[in-house]
């Protein structure tokens, strides 16, 4: 089973399945990161792990379309059997989602359907919430509201700022995603209108 990370910086989340993988010898391998910028940090450390990189620059295309096929074609020369999307910032089209229904993640950091978009952390302070978290999703045409397979809540403090709430909902992304693409190559995730069933451990 082939994992496509697709990353746009840091890559905490890319890195964290990674290191995941190799000590739990998921029946899986990283295929790739591809990163949707040239400078992103994460590039470094799958370079360093042995995983291969790859760049495709969204400023390098002149439209949404042209970039998508430009990925699409990059990430399926890796044959892959999932694409986890791992801080990719990026709006994909409707044709590159559904190239990929059903076999591709994201994570997000809030407790969706609240608060989608960016600012996730600014909208949770703004609106008083006592819970935060974050979630991970299949990807679908509708941004941010796909099928949850996997969220975890943290407490909001009266103390918390930005970006101590931000650092708190990190820390459970970095559970909750390799633990969800752990479950998908297993193949314990299956959808059914909309909804993701987690199949028991197969003794
Ligand atoms: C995280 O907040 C994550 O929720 C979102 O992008 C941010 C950076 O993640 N997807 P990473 O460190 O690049 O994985």
């Amino acid at each position: 089973r082939n994992i496509v990370i697709l990353i746009s910086g840091r890559g905490s989340n890319m890195q964290v399945i990674a290191q995941r993988a190799q000590q739990q010898k998921w029946a899986c391998r990283i295929a790739a990161v591809i990163s949707s910028r040239a400078d992103a940090e994460g590039l470094a450390f799958a370079a360093s792990h042995q995983i291969p990189t790859a760049v495709v620059a969204s400023k390098d295309y002149p439209t949404r379309d042209a970039f998508d096929a430009a990925l699409q074609t990059t990430i399926d020369g890796f044959s892959p059997d999932l694409i986890v999307l791992a801080g990719f910032m990026r709006i994909l089209t409707a044709r590159f989602v559904d190239h990929y229904r059903d076999r591709m993640l994201n994570i997000h950091p809030s407790l969706l359907p609240s608060f989608p978009g960016l600012s996730t952390h600014r909208q949770a302070l703004a609106a008083g919430v006592k819970l935060h978290g974050a979630t991970v999703h299949f990807v679908t045409t509708e941004l941010d509201h796909g099928p949850i397979v996997a969220q975890a809540a943290v407490p909001v403090l009266d103390s918390d700022t930005e970006q101590s709430l931000a650092e708190r909902v990190l820390q459970q992304e970095h559970l909750i995603y390799p633990l969800a693409v752990r479950w998908f190559i297993d193949g314990r995730l299956s959808l059914l209108d909309g909804l993701v069933r987690l199949a028991p451990e197969s003794s």
